[in-house]
């Protein structure tokens, strides 16, 4: 495995593999690698000869100064796991490198960025389609893998690249858990022992919670679900939101697919979450 720290060096690389007619697939992270990055890996390397994975935690999303200075930085620890799992370049930039000058850039990314994470986090997602539209365009994949744990953040990406015109295949894979059910996360790691043992229940809820689609409507299922998860000391729910699965608008009832999201404080811990409901025929 390469470790290349500058665009040109990128570039290069990418270019040498497209020549020996390889695809070329791209997984963007922040570090801090875990199980669910690696599984976005494995699915990478079966679908592409060549696989790029990039580790840069970008500034530019971060709304809050504490978060972008406490995120997990563990560089030489993601590179040993990238170079063990068959990874051929990681891509391991500065600032400097990614932004010599200011990103003044402004997407209109639509009403998929509006609600959510989108309302919370002002900017957030504007970061976000800064750093992946220019990896998309010094990578230049057939195919880009995101984990489901930021659900709305793929949907922010589809549309970014929709208006970026990137021809990209932008592949979602499922949210890996840990055995007791919490979505694996790089800012697990921050949680005490004690906020990690009771964790879990975030998912439990949300789980539980299949049980009520066609019983109750998707806004009463919704505070339901942050009632139970607001009784467990030390945890208080931002927002627990049903969503319609593809434009990310509130849900009035059950009759299209609809996703749950939510994000949970424990102390100052920000963990997030969703649950897929299937669609059910309205009386
Ligand atoms: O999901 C993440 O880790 C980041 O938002 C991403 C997509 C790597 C962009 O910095």
């Amino acid at each position: 495995m390469e470790i290349i720290s500058t665009v040109a060096g990128l570039r290069e690389a990418v270019a040498n593999a497209r020549k020996d007619g390889k695809r070329i697939g791209l997984v963007p992270t922040m570090g801090a690698l875990h199980d669910g990055h690696m599984s976005l890996v494995t699915k990478a390397k079966s679908d592409c000869e060549f696989v790029v994975v990039s580790v840069f935690v970008n500034p530019t999303q971060f709304n809050n100064p504490d978060d972008l200075r406490t995120y997990p930085r563990t560089v030489d620890a993601d590179c040993a796991r990238l170079e063990a799992a068959g990874v051929d370049v990681a891509f391991v930039p500065t600032v400097e490198e990614i932004y010599p000058e200011p990103d003044t850039r402004v997407f209109d990314l639509g009403p998929v960025a509006e609600v959510m994470e989108g309302a919370m986090r002002p900017g957030h997602f504007n970061g976000v389609a800064q750093i992946v539209s220019k990896l998309f365009a010094m990578v230049e994949p057939d195919k880009a893998y995101f984990g489901e744990k930021d659900y709305q953040q793929i949907a922010v990406i589809r549309r970014m690249a929709t208006l970026e015109g990137f021809d990209i295949d932008i592949v979602d894979c499922p949210i890996k858990r840990e055995a007791d059910g919490l979505a694996m996360s790089s800012r697990n790691v921050r949680l005490s022992a004690d906020q990690r043992a009771i964790a879990p229940q975030i998912h439990k809820e949300l789980a539980d919670s299949l049980d009520l689609v066609g019983k109750l409507e998707p806004g009463e299922v919704a505070a339901k679900v942050t009632e139970r998860i607001n009784a467990v000391p030390g945890m208080e729910v931002e927002y627990y939101q049903i969503v319609d699965a593809e434009t990310l608008q509130p849900a009035a009832d059950w009759s299209r697919p609809t996703v749950g999201c939510v994000t949970v404080w424990m102390g100052d811990v920000r963990l997030i979450d969703n649950i897929k409901y299937k669609a059910v025929a309205q009386a």
